[in-house]
């Protein structure tokens, strides 16, 4: 799993001094300034339609209000996933939700999928959320066909834990979605695991003809 360093211990509401670096990416608090090129990535069918509250089209002012809106929410925590050089390449979070249980979102924007980056922004957060916060449980949903969400949080963990309906903005209706779970013990068995080093051998045992 990728080396997490924390730079910043500082609580949830604090997200402004806030930053969680990995392998190549930095997860940092959103800044008004990124609204255009929130806008510019997230205004996609395709990330619309696989999550739950953004519109579709997706303007500048939409944005705005997001941004402003996550930056001024409390028990959450929502953060712009940048590449370390600079670039914002999407979103990663949690809100609380009714049963205080945190449910972990992201989006990645189309021309950064495929390189790992959802994974790493993910692993990071998870991280977070396990070393500095006292939640005990995170879960996180997927619509059934976004296969690779699914496979983000199966490579983070994830276990799936059951069925639901899942309401998505964009479309105006409710589609099917699957609900995942992973408990800080998982974590922390999944981390160790990590670090025991133990040769990854396969080894073929040959049967015996009768
Ligand atoms: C889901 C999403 C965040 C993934 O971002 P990403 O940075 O490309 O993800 P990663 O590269 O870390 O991992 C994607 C995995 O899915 C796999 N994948 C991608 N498309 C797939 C498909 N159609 N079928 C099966 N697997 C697929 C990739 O091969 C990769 O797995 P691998 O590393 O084992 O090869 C991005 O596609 C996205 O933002 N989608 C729209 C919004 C969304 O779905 N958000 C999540 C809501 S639950």
């Amino acid at each position: 799993m990728t080396a997490v360093q924390m730079t910043c211990a500082t609580p949830q509401t604090g997200a402004a001094a806030f930053a969680i670096e990995s392998e190549r990416l930095v997860l940092r608090a959103l800044c008004p300034a990124d609204a255009d090129k929130v806008a510019g990535l997230a205004n996609n069918r395709k990330i619309a339609e696989m999550t739950s509250t953004i519109p579709h089209p997706y303007g500048l002012q939409d944005a705005v209000e997001w941004i402003s809106i996550r930056a001024a929410a409390t028990g959450g925590l929502t953060l712009a996933v940048c590449k370390k050089a600079g670039e914002l390449v999407g979103a990663c979070g949690y809100d609380v939700t009714g049963a205080g249980t945190p449910e972990i979102g992201y989006w990645i924007g189309e021309p950064h999928w495929g390189h790992g980056f959802a994974t790493e922004a993910v692993r990071a957060m998870i991280d977070h959320v396990f070393t500095s916060t006292e939640f005990e449980t995170l879960t996180a949903g997927c619509r059934v066909t976004n296969e690779a969400s699914r496979s983000v949080l199966d490579k983070c963990g994830f276990q799936w834990t059951g069925a639901r309906l899942c309401r998505i903005h964009s479309l105006g209706a409710s589609v099917p979605a699957d609900s995942f779970r992973l408990t800080k013990s998982t974590w922390s068995a999944l981390r160790s695991w990590g670090r025991t080093n133990l040769p990854n051998r396969v080894v073929v045992m040959e049967r015996k003809a009768k």
